[in-house]
Parts: structure tokens; sequence; C-alpha cells
């Protein structure tokens, strides 16, 4: 039987799944608000179908469907993709959820991994707090739960940042952030669509949690320019956003050694350095000839 993915919140995640899947002999299905993308996704060869918290798909949308992935972050009244089609979900063979490692909340510098007790109490902050609720939803279903550390990668990346003049180099002494390039997310996620573990929890990071500052700096050298200065914490804190103040608030470092070997799977940018060299090269590779 061809196999379905339905994926709820197509995004730049999903997209570069669903773009393997193809090739691969996969049938595509996928959701957006915006009818541009939409249109876009239609053109990738996906069946693009509009969907929203009050907007559910139509029940169709699930026939000959073997495996769902849901992009959507929870918003403020939960999980629109659980609240709306949870009957649904619950014939579906394979789902899975696409978290964050925000679940985890401060861990003053500490390593964790999923078997790190994560609890409502203490709060893990506001985004925290809402992952962890929708993951208890998913997990309920019999999800394949994937945590992600801070997403990178081709077109979103400090590369850009910089490029764009917005790169800033904040000096908040021991603070660190773990990420991970999208494209050992899409290897992680395609390994799993074969090991299926219902309810299982994966962390996706990268083995090199480290400072933002330090991040930008690598990503100028590459670029040959010189780094922004360095802000010192106390007087770059009451410009930022709230949004920048809660994950500059908690500091962690995510391990995935565990999930890579349960996967079967290892890193190809086990490191920023590594991950954004090669999005530099693939652009040049692209770039077309003068
Ligand atoms: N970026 C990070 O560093 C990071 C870190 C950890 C976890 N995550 C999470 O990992 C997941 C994948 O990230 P990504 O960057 O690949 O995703 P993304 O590109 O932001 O895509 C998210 C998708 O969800 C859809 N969506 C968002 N809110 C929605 C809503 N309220 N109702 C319906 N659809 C909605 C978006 O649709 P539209 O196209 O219509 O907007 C988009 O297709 C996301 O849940 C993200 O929050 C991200």
């Amino acid at each position: 039987m061809q196999r379905t993915l339905l994926c709820f919140g197509l995004g730049y995640t999903a997209e570069r799944l669903v773009r393997r899947l193809l090739g691969a002999g996969w049938r595509g299905r996928g959701t957006a608000r915006d009818p541009a993308r939409l249109e876009a996704l239609a053109r990738l060869g996906v069946e693009a179908l509009p969907f929203e918290r009050g907007r559910p798909l139509p029940g169709a949308a699930f026939e000959g469907v073997t495996h769902v992935l849901s992009s959507v972050p929870p918003d403020d009244d939960g999980d629109p993709v659980f609240d709306e089609h949870q009957a649904h979900l619950r014939r579906v063979p394979w789902l899975g959820y696409l978290s964050s490692t925000a679940v985890y909340g401060d861990q003053r510098g500490a390593w964790v991994d999923a078997s790190t007790p994560v609890a409502l109490l203490p709060p893990p902050g506001p985004r925290g707090r809402a992952r962890l609720l929708a993951e208890t939803d998913w997990r309920a279903l019999g999800a394949h739960v994937f945590r992600l550390a801070g997403l990178y990668g081709p077109g979103r990346s400090a590369l850009d940042a910089v490029r764009a003049g917005r790169a800033r180099r904040l000096d908040k002494p021991g603070h660190v952030f773990s990420r991970i390039h999208v494209d050992d997310v899409v290897t992680a996620l395609i390994a799993a669509l074969d090991r299926p573990a219902p309810g299982g929890v994966w962390d996706l990071a990268d083995e090199a949690p480290s400072p933002h500052a330090e991040v930008v700096a690598y990503a100028c050298e590459l670029l040959g320019v010189p780094p922004p200065p360095l802000e010192p914490w106390t007087e770059a804190a009451p410009t930022l956003s709230p949004g920048l103040l809660e994950f500059y608030a908690e500091c962690r470092r995510v391990s995935g050694a565990g999930t890579r070997t349960a996967l079967g799977v290892s890193l190809a940018y086990p490191d920023h350095r590594a991950g954004l060299r090669a999005i530099l090269e693939a652009e040049a590779r692209e770039r077309p000839p003068r």
C-alpha cells in the first residue's frame, strides 16, 4: 500500500521531510492557513488543505492516511489539531508531534534528555507549559513526540540574521542554547517512521550547546564581516521582547545521544560550525553563475 503522510502545519521542517518522502514514493497532504502558502504546497506536489481552529478538515482528508505529523504549535486554547481531530487521529497507524525542548524549562545549564522528569510544577515557563499539555494529549493518542532544540538551516540561520543586520551578541555569562540543523531533524523523523514506538519521546539536539554570541561571531567570520559588539546582559535585557527574555531566562544542555542510538542515526551537523559552513557551501553551489 502506498504510504500517505498528512502534515498539519506543513512548514519549514515538514516541507523538507515531505520533499524527501515524495522522492521515495510517498503521497503527501498538508495544511496551511495562508492561501499563497496553500498554492506553494500544491506546486510541491502535495494535496494542500486549509486548516485552523474552527475550520477542521473534512473527514475525507484522512482517507488512506497512514501517517500524521503535526507542526502546529499550541495556541491560547490548547492544541488546535488535537481539539479538532482527536477522533480521526485515533484511527491513524503512525502519529508524530513536533514539540520543543522548552518543556524542560530552566535547568541552570544542566544536561537533560527524555529521562529527565518534566512537570507542570514548577512551571517550565509559559511556552514549555503549553507544549507539555499538548504533548500529553498527543502521547495519549500514541504519538511519537520529537522535542526540537533551536532549529536552524538554509534560509533560517545566523547567516541570514547577520546579512539582514539584525544579529546581536548578548553577553549573558554562562548562558547556552542547544540547536539542531533541520536536515538532522528530517533524518531522525524518517528513521522513526520505520521504527514505531508509540508514546515515545525523542530529543533532537546537536552535540554542542553554545552561547548565541559565539554562533553569531562564527557566522560573521564565514561571511567575512566584523561581528556586532558584545552587549553586556544588564544593558541588553531591558531592550528585549518578552519572548526573547523568556528564551534567555532558561538555560539547559539537551542531549540527543539516546535518541540517536535508539533510532540508529548520526548527526550530519554535530555543531553549529559544521551546519553554518554547509549552508554557505550549498548557497554557493545553488547561486547562478555570473
Ligand atoms: N524554530 C525553532 O527553533 C523551534 C524550536 C523548537 C520547536 N519548534 C517547533 O517545531 C515545530 C516545527 O517548526 P518549524 O519551524 O518547522 O514550523 P513552521 O515553519 O513555523 O511551521 C508551522 C506550521 O504550523 C502552522 N500553524 C501555526 N500556527 C497554527 C495554528 N494556530 N493553526 C493552524 N496552523 C498553524 C503554520 O501554518 P501557516 O503557514 O499558515 O502559518 C505552519 O505551516 C513547530 O511547532 C515549532 O513551534 C521550533
